[in-house]
This record gives C-alpha cells, sequence and structure tokens, in this order.
C-alpha cells in the first residue's frame, strides 16, 4: 500500500517539498504519495491528528505551526526540544515523534554542498528568531571557533544566549557591536530576505574568503547577498540546498533509505541575480 506522508502550513502555495519528495521518491524507489495541506490557522492538532487518524505515516512542517508541532508531539527528539520548534513528525503505534532537521540540513549543505567547512571558523548568525534558535545546536556541533548571533533587538539575541547557555556560549548583540569584528561564515536567519531590507552590517564584517549565506531560497539575490557582494564576497548562497536537505533527512528517518540529494538541488536552484 501506498504510504501517505504530507506539508502542513499557512500558506502552503509556495511550497516546493511536494516535489521534492516525489523526486526522492521516485530515485529510491519509495512507494509514498506526499501532498501539501493548508492549515487551518486555528485547526492545526485537528487538522494533523485527522491525517494520522487516516493512515497517515508523517508530516512536515512549515510556517506558521512549528512551535504547535512541538507542542502535540508524544515523543519530542532533542533536535526539536532544544530548538522549541519541530519541522517533522513521525505517526508510529499511536505516537507522535518530533523532529527538528533544518539546522543540520543547513550545515550538511554548508559543509558538503558548498566545501565549507564549520571547524574553527568565525560564524556570524544574524537574526535571533527560530531559524537561528533551529540552526546554533547543529552548527555548534561542528566546533566553530566561534558563534556570533547578531539581531536588530539585541536584548533578543541576549535572551536567546540565556537560552543556549547550558549548550554553547554564543557572543550576542546588536549589529553595531560588530564593528572591527570579521567573520568566515555569514548566515542570514532574518526575515529581511522576503522584504527589500538590507541589514546595518559593518563593513569589514567579511572575512577574506568568506561566506554568506541567506537561508531564504527561490528569491534571487537578496539585498543581504547584494550586500556581501557589493562587498567582494564572491561566495554566497541561499537556502535552497538547505530546503533540499533537510527535505533528505526526514526522507531518510521516514524511509530508512538516503537520497541524493545534487540533482534535486540543481533542479530547484535560481540563479542568483
Ligand atoms: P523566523 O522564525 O523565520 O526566524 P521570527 O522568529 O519572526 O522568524 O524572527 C525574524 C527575525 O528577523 C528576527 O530576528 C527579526 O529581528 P527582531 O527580533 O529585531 O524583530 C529579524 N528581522 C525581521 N525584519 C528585519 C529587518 N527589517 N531588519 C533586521 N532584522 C529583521
Amino acid at each position: 500500500m501506498t504510504d501517505r506522508y504530507a506539508v502542513i502550513g499557512n500558506p502552503i502555495g509556495h511550497s516546493k517539498s511536494p516535489l521534492i519528495h516525489a523526486a526522492f521518491a521516485q530515485a529510491t524507489g519509495q512507494d509514498i504519495q506526499y501532498t501539501a495541506i493548508e492549515g487551518p490557522l486555528d485547526g492545526f492538532r485537528h487538522t494533523v491528528d485527522t491525517f494520522a487518524a487516516a493512515g497517515g505515516c508523517g508530516i512536515n512542517v512549515t510556517i506558521p505551526f512549528k512551535m504547535q508541532a512541538l507542542e502535540i508531539a508524544t515523543d519530542p527528539m532533542e533536535s526539536a526540544q532544544l530548538a522549541g520548534a519541530a519541522n517533522a513528525l513521525k505517526f508510529e503505534g499511536g505516537r507522535v515523534f518530533a523532529q527538528n532537521f533544518d539546522g543540520l540540513g543547513l550545515v550538511n549543505d554548508i559543509q558538503r554542498n558548498l566545501g565549507v567547512s564549520l571547524a574553527g571558523k568565525r560564524v556570524l548568525i544574524c537574526g535571533a528568531g527560530g531559524a537561528t534558535r533551529g540552526a546554533v545546536l547543529p552548527i555548534a556541533a561542528q566546533k566553530p571557533a566561534l558563534i556570533a548571533v547578531a539581531n536588530r533587538s539585541a536584548d533578543k539575541a541576549h535572551a536567546l544566549r540565556a537560552d543556549f547557555a547550558r549548550h554553547v556560549n554564543l557572543q550576542t548583540g546588536g549589529y553595531g557591536e560588530l564593528v572591527g569584528e570579521s567573520f568566515d561564515v555569514v548566515l542570514n536567519a532574518t526575515s529581511t530576505g522576503l522584504s527589500q531590507d538590507e541589514l546595518p552590517l559593518p563593513e569589514g564584517v567579511y572575512a577574506a574568503g568568506a561566506l554568506a549565506y541567506d537561508l531564504v531560497y527561490g528569491k534571487g539575490l537578496t539585498p543581504f547577498l547584494r550586500q556581501a557582494q557589493v562587498r567582494g564576497v564572491c561566495h554566497i548562497a541561499d537556502g535552497v540546498g538547505m530546503l533540499v536537505e533537510q527535505a533528505a533527512e526526514a526522507f531518510e528517518w521516514w524511509r530508512g533509505v538516503r537520497p541524493d540529494t545534487k540533482p534535486v538541488i540543481a533542479r530547484f536552484t535560481v540563479p542568483l541575480v
């Protein structure tokens, strides 16, 4: 029988997940159906319960339900607990297992696909919201020299530092406090990729040979990436690889088979112009 999976979000029309998972299934010979569900804003739990009760095996969760996804889990995995959010659920024997693969997807993309090792590097994460919370520990696991988190409101960055203090020592503050510092990897985990706002990053924030990475995908040259390019950064990337890598983690978790991500990333890559 065909096993059923889905992605749930609101809105969901833009989601590439059904196409990505269909490509994985075809390449690995897995008999699955993967659909997109627009979850009602006041009915996330009911929608998920209905899907699981009808035989659904697992579900990906996107904006704005990632925190609720963690709340409904009977068995949250450590990645989801520490991120405070889940992006993948698995239904098994009446239990709901929850994972957060966003950060691992990001790290896999940076290291495996872009060829940048994080070990010993100075890493700057811009933004202190959910995307940053998911990224911090998978990055820390690679043993960078430093993880700095800068945010428009410095207080939110400091709060994040306190929440993670048991696991990692973060340097936190506002953008102005970055004057005089430079980084090997600069990540944009703010939502500015979806608007036209540029981040007030000081000149000199990029070390020689640095990578500038925007976690959004399919937006071409975002204001963050454009700013990096203008400042002479040659290595720029958006989050298409992260999207496909987190999908691959979920696929393997559900199906026990690791799909090849390279052809799928190539298919969904939008030129950065
Ligand atoms: P997500 O879950 O995608 O991380 P979020 O939790 O709403 O979304 O966080 C959005 C992040 O983008 C925050 O760090 C926010 O900064 P503030 O905490 O100061 O609001 C950041 N952000 C959004 N718009 C921004 C802008 N125009 N300039 C700088 N940072 C911005």
